[in-house]
């Protein structure tokens, strides 16, 4: 029986505790530095995700026989190249290919350089020429910071003024601290925008079932972009087509690509997509699960994800399958995020464990239960139709919502719409 270990703190976390728990191979799940809510499926370990020294030394004293990281910082800033280098199994990309991420400015070049499919784009480190460029574009156009910003670093400017606006506060004025100093500019893209996550070592690629995330903080898209509100699985409005296109198109000749370029991929790679009327075109590549899509997804998957991590890490076919029923859920966050939110909200009389919530940010107190981050709870229910994952989502968030937290109303809403018409 395996022992895991889940680096990282928040919801995604939560739910690859829960799937890794479930596990008949796994005998014990620990998460460093998982958050107040976890326990109910693993031990927490008090190690900083970026403490790669303190990781290392707790994986060999506990003899744990696979790593799992959650977020980007930690892989971006090179852990599986720490676990390797000191002979421990860990799963996620190495700091070269994590750039994939890491880096928009190189995405967009590998994605030019191999021909996979993406929104025009040009990079810039320099604000004039940046600006002379930008003056030449049509609105809406979209401006990326080239680093990590938790989400967070995409700006859409529906008008010229705004948009060099955003651009001088961008690469003049640390909107985006260093993240943002050297940046993207890129055409903005129309359609139907889908999350798809595949596991992948050197060429080898299995997706798993798309989802839908929902980046805006209010209903109807409105307020600034997040890291994510809610998510729903399966997209039963998407073709088939367009999940194979973007496999065929783009997942594995990144892979491959990556491969060539001296830098293997092995982790999940996440492939954000908008179906445009040209077809599917890249966003951006993650170099992990998403969140909270990954919170549905994991809970839609019926077959097991440790074994699965084995066969790919052994190069061989995986045995990947899903639920029938849809699985949605919702994100209540504090109040004024993304932007600086509420702390301490009192959630001492929560019952609900996971799956149907799973915590994003809270802490235990003397107090006890309250939260700690932005996106604090992610709740979630499946179902055999959409329309009534909702119901039982929304029935559950009347239960618990209170003073403090907000949520969007709308999640799924897309599909719901599409089904009524
Ligand atoms: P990213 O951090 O690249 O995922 O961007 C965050 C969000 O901004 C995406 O999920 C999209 O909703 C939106 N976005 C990014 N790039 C574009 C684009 N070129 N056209 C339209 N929307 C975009
Ligand atoms: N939900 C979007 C992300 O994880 O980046």
């Amino acid at each position: 029986m395996a022992k895991v270990l889940v680096i990282g703190s928040g919801g995604r976390e939560h739910a690859l505790c829960y799937k890794f728990a479930q596990s008949p191979y796994v005998e014990q799940v620990y998460v460093a530095n998982g958050n107040g809510g976890m326990d109910d499926v693993a031990t927490l370990v008090d190690i900083d995700i970026l403490d790669f020294e303190g990781l290392i030394a707790f994986a060999k004293e506990n003899k744990i026989d696979l790593t799992f990281v959650g977020p980007e910082i930690p892989l971006c800033a090179g852990i599986s190249d720490a676990f390797q280098k000191a002979g421990l199994s860990i799963f996620g990309p190495t700091q070269a290919a994590s750039q994939l991420e890491g880096s928009k400015c190189f995405a967009k070049d590998m994605m030019h350089k191999y021909n996979i499919p993406t929104a025009k784009y040009a990079s810039f480190d320099d604000y004039e020429k940046a600006s002379v460029y930008l003056s030449n574009q049509k609105c809406p156009i979209v401006l990326k910071a080239d680093g990590l910003a938790a989400g967070k670093g995409v700006i859409i400017a529906t008008t010229m003024e705004e948009a060099q606006k955003s651009l001088k506060d961008m690469m003049c004025n640390d909107l985006f601290k260093e993240a943002g100093t050297s940046l993207v500019i890129e055409e903005y893209l129309e359609g139907e925008e889908f999350s798809l996550f595949a596991f992948v070592n050197g060429k080898d690629v299995y997706p798993m079932q798309i989802a839908q995330d929902h980046k805006r903080a209010f209903d109807h898209d409105q307020g600034l972009n997040t890291g994510g509100m809610g998510a729903y699985t399966p997209v039963a409005h998407l073709p088939q087509s367009a999940v194979d296109e973007a496999m065929e198109k783009v997942m594995k000749p990144i892979a491959e690509a990556m491969v060539l370029e001296g830098m293997p991929y092995q982790g999940i790679l996440y492939g954000g997509f908008m179906l445009t009327d040209e077809g599917v075109k890249t966003i951006e590549f993650n170099c992990r699960f998403g969140d909270p899509e990954s919170e549905v997804v994991l809970q839609a998957m019926t077959s097991d994800l440790y074994q699965t991590i084995m066969d790919v890490m052994d190069h061989k076919e995986p045995v990947i399958t899903f639920s029938k029923e849809a699985f949605l859920g919702v994100v209540l966050a504090a109040e004024g995020y993304p932007q600086s939110y509420q702390k301490n909200i009192d959630l001492s009389d929560l019952k609900l464990t996971s799956p149907a919530c799973f915590h994003m940010g809270t802490k235990k107190t003397d107090k006890g239960l309250v939260s700690s981050g932005g996106r604090v709870l992610f709740i979630s229910q499946s179902a055999p139709t959409l329309k009534e994952a909702k119901q039982k989502t929304y029935a559950l968030i009347d239960e618990i919502k209170r003073e403090g937290l907000f949520y969007r109303s709308d999640i799924g809403d897309r599909e719901l719409s599409k089904e009524t018409d």
